[in-house]
């Protein structure tokens, strides 16, 4: 097969990686930089597997910023763009995934399109009344940043929203280039595998809220979180796993997810979804609250992102404890290494860990680390687990 793989980010490049085994793949991004780190073979994000694939095994895959060198003779588009929330229009954003859905229908309307983007319900319906097209697929991404090679190559499901020959082809492909056998595979309408997403980030991010909410009562009437959480966990149905407390749940998809399906519940009845959301500003506060409430004169920011394994910070709920910090004129500064500027929302950023570990007289992190436990009297943090 010839496959293009438009986006490369963290699901285009984990989809490009996983079918390049057996297919031809061409990967293409409007970013230059992007193209050229994959030609030449190097990884545009923090991805152990990805890095390894791509030095070490026989892959079938190029990158281009040419759409037609992309779409020309492509047997399948996959669409991997990103869709910020627009809260505006109370919308994601697609216009990415229409800029290459009119390319494709433009150079090769042959081909078969499927997005593995996020998007609302009822969203490939409408793209294909827009253009008057058939050859559109949705087929949901479930893996997480950081692990997304892996998380192709042993999927928890394959989820294809269309009941159809050419669905079961595109199942195929995925599962040739999986390592795990028996993978579920489930074949629905595009408007239910678009729900499936949705649903599935606004449990994950509930459950983030849950166990927080368990936190705050804990550390408020001075009782034991990981007892607690410990003891709850171990009936079966509830699970120890995704329990660790946290400032809040953050990072490109949760925060969007939630907002979206918030969105669409407008005009439906409902009172836990727009609690999911309601619930994590409030721990955001909380956290601030419990950080101004230790007076610092300096609060250390130790790093930026979510996860102690994440190479970015998009959304991540520190960044929300840092507004409230500054709007409560704590002064505060930053150190995340990935950083190259010297200020980052208006902070100090310091370079040195030990210049940073001196000037902070508190240290809020929402993931423990080695790094700082020589200081780890002067640590704020939430983290029970050391994960998620
Ligand atoms: N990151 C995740 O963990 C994850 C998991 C599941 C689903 N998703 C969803 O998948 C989508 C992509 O997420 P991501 O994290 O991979 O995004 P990303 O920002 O890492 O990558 C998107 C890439 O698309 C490129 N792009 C933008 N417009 C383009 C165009 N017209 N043609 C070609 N390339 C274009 C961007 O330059 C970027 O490199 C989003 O809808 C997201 O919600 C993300």
């Amino acid at each position: 097969m010839k496959i293009a793989v438009a986006g490369i980010g963290y699901v285009g490049l984990s989809m490009a990686v996983l079918l390049a085994q057996h297919n031809e793949v061409m990967a293409i991004d409007i970013l230059k930089e992007k193209v050229a780190m994959i030609n030449s073979k190097k990884s545009p994000i923090e991805d152990f597997l990805i890095t390894e694939y791509l030095t070490m095994m026989k892959l079938k895959l190029k990158a281009t910023s040419d759409r037609v060198k992309a779409y020309k003779g492509a047997d399948y588009v996959i669409i991997a763009a990103p869709t910020d929330y627009d809260i505006e229009r109370e919308c994601f954003n697609t216009e990415a995934i229409e800029a290459i859905v009119e390319d494709v229908v433009e150079i090769n309307p042959q081909a078969v399109m499927v997005i593995k983007s996020t998007v609302p319900m009822g969203y490939t319906k409408a793209l294909k009344e827009k253009y008057n097209i058939d050859n559109i697929i949705f087929s949901p991404e479930f893996l997480r940043e950081g692990k997304a090679l892996y998380d192709n190559l042993y999927p928890s499901r394959i989820i294809i929203g269309e009941k159809s020959e050419r669905a079961e082809e595109f199942a195929a492909l995925l599962k040739q280039g999986a390592k795990k056998s028996n993978i579920q595979t489930i074949y629905m309408d595009s408007t239910e595998a678009e729900a499936v997403k949705l649903y599935a980030n606004a449990y994950l991010a509930m459950r983030v809220a849950y166990f927080n909410e368990i936190d705050t009562y804990a550390e408020l009437m001075g009782l034991d979180t990981k007892a607690i959480i410990d003891g709850v966990g171990l009936d079966p149905r509830i699970g120890s796993y995704y329990n660790n407390p946290s400032f809040g749940y953050g990072g490109y998809c949760l925060p969007k997810d939630t907002s979206q399906l918030k969105a669409l519940y407008r005009n439906i009845p409902n009172n836990l979804i727009s609690a999911i959301l309601d619930s994590n500003t409030t721990r955001k506060r909380h956290i601030t609250r419990m950080i101004m409430d230790k007076s610092p004169k300096v609060a250390g920011i130790y790093r930026l992102s979510m996860k102690a394994d994440s190479d970015n910070f998009r959304a991540s709920a520190i960044q929300d404890i840092i507004g409230g910090l500054k709007d409560s004129n704590i002064e505060a500064v930053i150190y995340e290494p990935s950083l190259t500027e010297d200020t980052f929302a208006g902070l100090r950023v310091i370079k040195d860990i030990d210049d940073f570990k001196k000037a902070s007289d508190i240290i809020v992190t929402n993931r423990i680390s080695q790094e700082i436990q020589d200081v780890a009297h002067k640590v704020y943090t939430r983290d029970l687990y050391n994960r998620d």
